[in-house]
């Protein structure tokens, strides 16, 4: 069985007339150690499928199991902590808060779990350094690049040690060779114990991935 199993997944925004249906049972897997690209036109479910597996969104039909243990989307406390502690989110405007600096916004996911304080500090500057921009702490996002944003971004993902890391377009937002930088940060951060799964519409990225999943108009194509 796969690390990361989602099967048939359904969701429906809005009712009657004007409801949209995203995902029509769309499945996908991911074991530990890959990198899964997710293609497909804008509109086809990509950021909809996202949301649902990091629990940030409720499905309307379908299971999500991780690690053979299906993820319970009614049981709120367990959705939290399965939020909290499994999942790392990369978006493509980086998502990072703009009058906290690097490293206070780095850190943040450690501070909502409660950590003590010297091993947040432990963490954070392991994560920093390992992404290029220790020098860089003080700063606040403004005063980074597109490129060094990104990779505060993925430090916040990858500082609690998340075992799936869920990114959006990640590249979406930078020029191309900026875009190819970050890229290989993901191949990187490719380990035996971590899935990866990121969306993008450029075949150039999904090209560097391991294998990858396509969607359309809301199913697997
Ligand atoms: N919160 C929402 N409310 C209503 N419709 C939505 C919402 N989010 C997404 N949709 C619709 O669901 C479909 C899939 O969207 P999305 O998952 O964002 O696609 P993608 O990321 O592939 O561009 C689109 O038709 C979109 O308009
Ligand atoms: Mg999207």
């Amino acid at each position: 069985m796969a690390y990361l199993e989602a099967k048939e997944i359904r969701k429906t925004f809005g009712k009657g007339d004007g409801a949209v249906q995203a995902l029509r049972g769309v499945s996908l897997t991911a074991d530990k150690g890959e990198i899964v690209a997710v293609m497909g036109k804008s509109g086809s479910g990509k950021s909809t499928l996202l949301n649902i597996l990091g629990g940030l969104m409720t499905m309307d039909g379908g299971t999500l199991s991780v690690d053979g243990r299906p993820v319970d989307f009614e049981n709120r406390r367990a959705l939290r902590s399965y939020r909290k502690n499994e999942i790392g989110f990369i978006l493509q405007y980086f998502a990072l808060i703009d009058d906290m600096n690097i490293y206070r916004n780095v850190s943040l996911p450690l501070r909502y779990q409660g950590m003590r304080s010297a091993e947040i500090g432990r963490r954070t500057r392991t994560a920093l350094e390992s992404l290029g921009i220790a020098e860089k702490a003080r700063a606040y996002p403004s005063e980074l690049s597109g490129g060094q944003q990104q990779r505060a971004a993925i430090a916040r993902a990858l500082v609690k040690d998340a075992r799936i890391i869920l990114a959006d377009e990640p590249t979406g937002a930078l020029d191309e060779p900026t875009g190819a930088e970050v890229m290989q940060i993901f191949l990187k951060l490719r380990q035996k114990d971590r899935v990866i799964l990121i969306v993008t519409h450029d075949e150039k990225v999904a090209g560097c991935c391991d294998r990858t999943v396509r969607l359309k108009d809301g199913r697997n194509m």
